[in-house]
């Protein structure tokens, strides 16, 4: 091979590694793919014609191994520990670790707090990466701690993996770095998805997986990489085992957190929420504050990780048995437990749609004991195959419906019987339909159905609609079916006398339903027309009409083409208005609302006012005097203008109350105009 031949190989891996580290651990790629697939193809060439150069961390060599028979079994050089678990509720946790941690290290309350480093425990398998001289030579299982098994073609597939670390800080002669190779869970859908399809087509091996982390596990456990390399890992390096300076002139760190700078320079990922804490009120803080983001993270984590930052200490405190006494996990409440199948019921909806949901025997997940857990729609029931009986995996995570996720295999009962979709409302034995093209059935008894009436009616109440304080499920429950209304007008002439006769009902709450019975009179016209529940009427398709039409009689009126004018409306929407206002008992119950009192301020804005408003954007921030920032919204898009959530060039104003942070910086760096309330409601009342 010619010297300029090698030169290019090395420049071509040079590149094509800077790309792959900008792509997949930066998450900010900085050529387009063909130009990628351009360079690497150019590799490919040049290593084909020069076979000897091949070398193992080339970006090429990353598939392709031979399918192995069994993998082979790796001793840790330094065993790999787990950790302590602390379950406790929010704050003791964290508190009961530093403070052993302040009498073992004998410091006092005269001491600077200790120092930790707070991370997040991904759900995954921890992995063990070996280095020498900065290529990878090994990687592997933790086992039992003490042995592991090989997986090195397997993760050499992790294209977040770097083959070689970069050399942006001298690299220890031998570094191993611990970690945790997990699933996304968007690549996780995506995988799963695949995996349907593959099914469908009738291939047998093919399974679907139960979550991320058992595909995370099964991909790392295939004996053949091939396999491997189609499913989408990651990984974030969080700890160390071996490591050898040798002669790399690196001088060995103070903290663990350098360590984990050290790592990202040498081009492995790391979490970017890990944080510093001082002392166990900032860990507290970490916790809840990973807590409150755990539903809106890419990946699944289990919990926290608390670890002494300074060496030194963690080398005062060492370990016990199998753990170190300087780190400890704690955990969130699990999203997903095993529980069994005591009934499958069908529930009725407030647009008749019929939802399979499953009994469950109670189980303690998500934080909360759960005894329902939805199954969709019949495809999603049939996909599952959920049975009576049988043994399933559930999930809650944040404020999410609880979901069966499947059915725990090899557990089922010899007779358990397929769940079939009835034909017949469960609530009012009107027919059930399911059309063409649609994944639900409904219930064709509309507001015959007592289900569909109980519904609709929270629905009207409901804060987002009309308000009215108070009336819960458990109250519209009673009511209908006791008889004592029927329809939503029924509301409005509950009288004191017969709230107070009801279960469960003091004399002073059925005062306050009637008050607040009497204060939801006063409305708006796109929450009233929201609170209609008509279908496809969200409540920000209600704005556009109230907007449009100004009036609720120019709406119900209006035919077809024209309701199709109106913003972001369509067809399929269009229809479902028409189909609505065309029912005369629809008109008739909007007529009884009026006749009870019903009102809301009609008329399109005032010409003066649409001219200050129309098409104008408008950026909230901070605290208002007297307006809520909703009720102010309300305003600014009653009178034609829109509310956006950040300042840019196309903000026209910015109305700033107290404690306003960043977004009023921006106006006044945009020169965006700002307006205090009092300048908002002389703009809003500029007409009248
Ligand atoms: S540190 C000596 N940090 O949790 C400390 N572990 O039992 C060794 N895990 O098997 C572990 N995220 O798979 C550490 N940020 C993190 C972690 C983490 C997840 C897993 C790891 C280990 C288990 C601890």
């Amino acid at each position: 091979m010619t010297s300029d031949a090698y030169a290019h190989v090395k420049f071509l891996r040079e590149q094509l590694n800077h790309h792959a580290h900008q792509y997949y651990v930066l998450d900010a790629p900085s050529i387009p793919d063909a130009e990628y697939d351009r360079l690497f193809k150019q590799l490919q060439a040049l290593e084909a014609a020069n076979p000897e150069c091949i070398s193992p961390d080339s970006p090429t060599q990353r598939v392709g191994a031979k399918p192995l028979k069994e993998f082979a079994a790796v001793r840790h050089v330094v065993p790999m520990l787990s950790i302590r678990t602390e379950t406790d509720t929010e704050s003791s946790g964290a508190q009961a670790f530093d403070a052993r941690l302040k009498r073992e290290l004998a410091l006092t309350g005269a001491d600077a707090p200790i120092e930790y480093v707070a991370e997040l425990k991904f759900d995954g398998l921890a992995i063990n990466l070996r280095y020498e001289k900065g290529v990878l030579v090994q990687a592997c299982t933790r086992g039992d701690g003490e042995t592991g098994e090989d997986v090195t073609n397997n993760i050499r597939t992790i294209h977040q993996i770097p083959l070689r670390l970069k050399p942006q800080l001298p690299i220890p002669d031998v570094l191993e770095v611990r970690g945790e190779v997990y699933m996304r869970r968007d690549d996780f859908e995506a995988l799963n998805e695949r995996q349907r399809q593959r099914i469908a087509q009738g291939e047998k091996n093919e399974k679907t997986f139960v979550n991320p982390r058992n595909a995370a596990a099964g991909a790392v456990r295939q004996l053949d990489s091939a396999i491997a390399a189609q499913r989408p890992l990651s990984f974030f390096g969080y700890g160390l085992g071996e490591v050898v300076l040798g002669e790399s002139g690196l001088s060995p760190f103070t903290t663990h957190w350098q360590w984990l700078e050290a790592f990202k320079a040498w081009g492995l990922p790391v979490s970017e929420h890990i944080a510093i804490a001082q002392g166990a009120d900032q860990l507290v803080a970490y916790h809840q504050r990973m807590g409150a983001m755990r539903d809106a993270l890419p990946f699944d984590i289990d919990g926290v990780v608390y670890k002494v930052n300074r060496i030194a200490q963690q080398q005062r405190l060492g370990f016990v048995t199998r753990e170190p006494r300087w780190a400890v996990a704690h955990k969130y409440p699990a999203q997903e437990q095993i529980t069994t199948v005591l009934a499958i019921d069908v529930h009725v909806g407030r647009t008749g749609k019929l939802t399979p949901v499953a009994k469950l025997a109670p189980v303690f997940v998500g934080g909360v004991t759960v005894t329902n857990a939805t199954l969709h729609n019949e495809d999603e029931a049939r996909r599952k195959d959920v049975r009576l009986g049988d043994t399933v995996v559930v999930r809650r995570a944040g404020d999410v419906i609880p979901e069966v996720v499947s059915v725990v295999e090899g557990k089922r009962q010899a007779d358990a019987t397929l769940f079939t979709m009835p034909h017949q409302c469960p609530v009012c034995g009107s027919a059930a339909v399911r059309e063409a093209g649609e994944a639900d059935y409904r219930c064709t008894g509309g507001l015959f159905c007592s289900a569909q009436r109980k519904q609709a009616i929270l629905h009207y109440a409901q804060r987002r609609a009309v308000e009215i304080e108070g009336l819960g499920d458990k109250l519209v429950e009673q009511l209908v079916d006791t008889g004592t209304i029927r329809t939503l007008p029924d509301l409005y002439k509950l009288g004191l006398s017969t709230l107070a006769q009801l279960d469960r009902m003091a004399e002073k709450s059925a005062f306050n339903i009637v008050q607040a019975l009497e204060k939801s009179k006063s409305t708006t016209l796109p929450r009233f027309l929201f609170g209609l529940g008509i279908r496809h009427v969200g409540e920000a398709t209600a704005k556009e009409l109230a907007k449009h039409f100004g009036t609720l009689d120019a709406l119900m009126d209006a035919p077809l083409e024209v309701l199709q004018q109106v913003n972001d409306i369509g067809p399929i929407v269009a229809q479902s208005l028409r189909t609505f206002f065309d029912q005369p008992h629809n008109r008739e119950v909007v007529e009884q609302l009026r006749a009870c009192g019903v009102h809301w301020t009609e008329g399109v804005a005032s010409g003066a006012t649409q001219q200050l408003f129309a098409g104008k954007t408008f950026v909230l921030t901070g605290t208002l005097p007297s307006l809520s920032r909703d009720a102010a919204k309300e305003k600014i898009e009653a009178a034609g203008g829109k509310v956006a959530g950040s300042v840019s060039k196309r903000t026209h104003f910015v109305v700033a109350g107290t404690e306003a942070g960043s977004k009023l910086d921006k106006a006044v760096e945009l020169g965006v105009p700002v307006l205090d309330e009092t300048a908002l409601l002389e703009m809003l009342n500029a007409g009248t």
